[in-house]
């Protein structure tokens, strides 16, 4: 683990609560679980945004509450003109709506008291008097962390403003994917960012990875020996990673309508969690040795083909404010893709995303080959409901499950599909969960980058997506609530989708 030197040495206390008691004991990246012991001023830019108000505040607030923040200052920034009992207002409404749990008088007094407010009008130097009037405050210099919650077209000018500012010294910046919006643009973002921060002071953020699930991924395949043997072509068939959402564009459309679901989830999430699946096993749980890795894995992709591609686009969303009556983003996406490395040759892997679908789920489910060979008479059932499955949800309320064909109890010899699942919600450490934006924070104010993605992998991620961003197919209106456009069933034919599910996952009794 590569924790800034300055913030070892002070463990939580023990009665800081549940949630330190899992950084503690059962952190997957920091066993040891310092807490970030330099004071730090936050400074939050697109602070009303949605990201903002549905994750970060939310996140922070519960960080504040489970004592998981260091001594800081939390400047918010963003364009509208506000005063600072307005952003107050706004701040309160996102956590009421957005946090955990009961919000308490005294908790929120307390986190609120930390929040100042600077609008954008200000200009940078407003900005910057800020930072620093707040930094007298603190006994020993504090850290800086920069959080650049906006679109890829603002990113430019916010690193330019910090450099100007001389906001960069003892500074952290973390970035929101998508990280430039084709490989130009990311190769010019990241010689800027060189320009302005050196390496380990960027934190490139992809939530996904700080997700309990995506890392139980890393924890299932590399702590045990059970699987790794049979984690390659010669045992897998086909891989899925499957998103769907509910949720619809809303208020996002100006940022959705120049972004895309390819450029919003799966040159982002769905290729970094790809790459958690198909690494070989990195040296160690450090940046570089996971980042290599992941690196290798990206390396091997085959670039995309928009032959292998299915764009979709709900109906009714250009009529949405800021969308173009003849828009052809997608808002729907799935795709097969493939690596071209020893473990993977020939394996696909099947990506979907798209928003109004039926369901909300993230899956990643990987598929058995079948036996060669069956003795079970005809009608016995085996094989008819599909390969044998482990399955990740990646949801919050994290599960796993493998599926396989077993005995129906009685005469004769009928086969079901049964599965073993594990949920962590029936475990007694649910509550200790942290959702993925407070794990990734807590982070990076730790100075540990493990988590975050790296410039090489971005860019090359890019280059692989460049044949389908050049040629995209034309894209087919879906209804809301289904699955998508009709395609997406022959894309991955003659397999199919796991999702719907044909059975639910075991509930807790
Ligand atoms: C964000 C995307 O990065 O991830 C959103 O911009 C998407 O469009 C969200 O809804 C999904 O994240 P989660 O954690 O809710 O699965």
């Amino acid at each position: 683990m590569a924790a800034d030197p300055e913030d070892e040495g002070r463990p939580f206390d023990d009665d800081l609560g549940p949630l330190a008691v899992l950084a503690r004991e059962g952190s997957l990246i920091d066993p040891g679980g310092h807490a970030p012991a330099t004071p730090h001023v936050i400074v939050l830019f697109g602070a009303t945004g949605d990201l903002a108000k549905r994750k970060l505040l939310p996140g922070l607030f519960h960080l504040s509450r489970a004592g998981m923040l260091p001594d800081c200052h939390i400047v918010a920034t963003s364009l509208d003109a506000l005063d600072e009992g307005e952003y107050h207002d706004i701040a309160r409404s996102a956590c009421d709506e957005f946090a955990r749990g009961l919000i308490t008088n005294e908790h929120w007094g307390e986190f609120e008291r930390r929040i100042t407010y600077v609008s954008g009008h200000h200009g940078v130097h407003g900005l910057a008097d800020t930072v620093r009037t707040l930094e007298a405050t603190f006994d020993t210099e504090p850290r800086r962390l920069h959080y650049l919650s906006i679109p890829p077209h603002a990113a430019d000018a916010v690193v330019r403003t910090l450099g100007e500012a001389g906001l960069t010294d003892r500074a952290r910046v973390i970035m929101e994917k998508p990280f430039g919006t084709d490989l130009h643009s990311a190769r010019q973002l990241n010689s800027l960012v060189r320009e302005v921060f050196d390496d380990d002071q960027v934190f490139r953020i992809d939530h996904f990875l700080g997700k309990e699930a995506a890392q139980n991924i890393l924890a299932f395949r590399f702590a045990n020996g059970l699987f790794e043997p049979i984690w390659n072509r010669q045992h897998i068939d086909h891989v899925q990673i499957d998103v769907p959402e509910t949720l619809g564009v809303e208020s996002r459309s100006a940022f959705y309508e120049q972004t895309g679901a390819y450029r919003d989830m799966v040159v982002t999430h769905l290729l970094q969690v790809l790459a958690f699946v198909a690494m070989e096993p990195p040296t160690e749980l450090e940046p570089r040795s996971i980042n290599e890795e992941k690196n290798k894995v990206f390396r091997s992709l085959r670039p995309i083909d928009p032959g292998n591609v299915v764009r979709g686009q709900y109906e009714g969303y250009t009529h949405a404010d800021g969308v173009a009556p003849d828009s052809d983003t997608e808002t729907f996406i799935a795709l097969r893709c493939e690596i071209d490395n020893w473990r993977w040759a020939g394996v696909p892997f099947f990506l979907r995303t798209g928003k109004h679908l039926a369901e909300g789920a993230r899956i990643v489910s990987i598929a058995f080959r079948e036996p060669p060979k069956s003795m079970f008479p005809a009608g016995s059932g085996v094989g008819t409901q599909g390969p044998d499955h482990l399955t990740f949800d990646l949801a919050d309320a994290s599960k796993l499950s493998l599926s396989f064909y077993g005995k129906r109890p009685g005469p004769g010899m009928k086969l079901d599909k049964l599965s073993l699942q594990f949920a962590l919600h029936e475990t007694e450490e649910s509550d200790n969960v942290l959702e993925a934006y407070e794990r990734l924070i807590h982070d990076s104010m730790a100075g540990d980058q493990t988590l975050f993605t790296n410039a090489e992998g971005i860019e090359r991620l890019w280059e692989v997506s460049q044949p389908l961003l050049e040629h995209p197919p034309e894209v087919q209106l879906y209804r809301v609530g289904s699955w998508g456009p009709p395609a997406m069933r022959e894309l991955i034919a003659p397999r199919s989708w796991r999702l719907p599910f044909e059975r639910g996952w075991r509930q807790k009794r």
